[in-house]
């Protein structure tokens, strides 16, 4: 056995500790995450890593996925990390090809990558128009139109967009962003009537106000207003987002394509 299949085999079975046993009729599978340093991201390379998948990542700033590879391991859970810059189609295609060499077909893949450029249409630049559509809708295209040909080749595959509650409804200051989100729900429709004969499930996360840096960052008074409009009246984490991917991630999922699940606390109800 190569050293590689033999770390492999360790590794499936060091997160098999925490997850399913083999008696569940759990499936391994080798899973793709990008951005999965961030906020969100963790939370879902987490839970598919402790529900025993082989979790691949990308990163863009090699540093942070160290000190966050680092981090993982001390929670006992080992991560496997690809440099991308999601929004250049090259860059997408040569990390999938690695982790295919390295890791096989990737049966699970979560489009999380994602940035912000808040600013009025107004006042919007048309680098910040592109930044944002380029790092959350093109990453998107880009990325899955790597992976797909594997998927349907294998007879299952699972794609999780994360998209964003201001992709459902707007928000002001966001109209780059509501656009980039809102974009990725019609990409998840398409390609799920594409790819359905084949076992390939696509569905859309629209997550609401997640803690995360960012929201500690608005100003108390604003967070406070927020809070009032969410009828669980707290804000999500990223396990609540988390939590939604292991499912539709899963075998039992199978019936799900083409759906935009809210995981917002009912803040906007479509
Ligand atoms: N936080 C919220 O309340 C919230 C609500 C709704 C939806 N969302 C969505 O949830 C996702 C995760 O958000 P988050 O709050 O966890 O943000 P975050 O902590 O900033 O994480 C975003 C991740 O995306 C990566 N990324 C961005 N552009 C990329 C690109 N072109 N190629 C590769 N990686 C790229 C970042 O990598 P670097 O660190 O290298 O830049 C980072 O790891 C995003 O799609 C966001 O739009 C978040």
């Amino acid at each position: 056995m190569s050293a590689l299949a033999q770390q492999k085999v360790t590794h499936m079975t060091k997160n098999l500790d925490n997850g399913p046993t083999a008696q569940s009729g759990f499936v391994p599978r080798v899973t793709l995450v990008t951005g999965g340093t961030g906020c969100i991201g963790s939370a879902i390379c987490r839970a598919l890593a402790r529900q025993g998948h082989i979790v691949a990542t990308s990163y863009r700033n090699e540093e942070k996925a160290k000190a966050w590879k680092a981090d993982m391991a001390k929670e006992g859970l080992t991560f496997h990390t690809y440099y991308c810059d999601a929004a250049d189609f090259e860059s997408a295609e040569k990390m999938v090809k690695a982790i295919v060499a390295d890791l096989g077909p990737i049966q699970i893949l979560v489009n999380n990558a994602g940035i912000t450029r808040d600013t009025t249409v107004r006042k919007m630049s048309v680098d910040q128009w592109r930044d944002v559509i380029s790092n959350n809708l093109d990453s998107v295209f880009n990325v899955t139109r790597v992976v797909l040909d594997g998927m349907l080749d294998s007879g299952f595959g699972r794609i999780i967009n994360i998209s964003s509650i201001n992709g459902q409804k707007g928000q002001f200051g966001q109209a780059n962003y509501a656009a980039a989100k809102a974009g990725m729900h019609g990409f998840t429709k398409a390609l799920a009537q594409e790819v359905a004969k084949k076992s390939v499930t696509v569905n859309t996360i629209s997550p609401g106000y997640i803690d995360t840096d960012m929201i500690q960052g608005v100003p108390e008074q604003i967070r406070n207003g927020i809070l009032g409009n969410i009828p669980v009246g707290r804000f999500g984490t990223p396990e609540d987002v988390a939590n939604a991917v292991g499912f539709l991630t899963s075998a039992e999922s199978a019936f799900i394509t083409g759906a935009n699940l809210s995981v917002n606390g009912g803040h906007f109800m479509d």
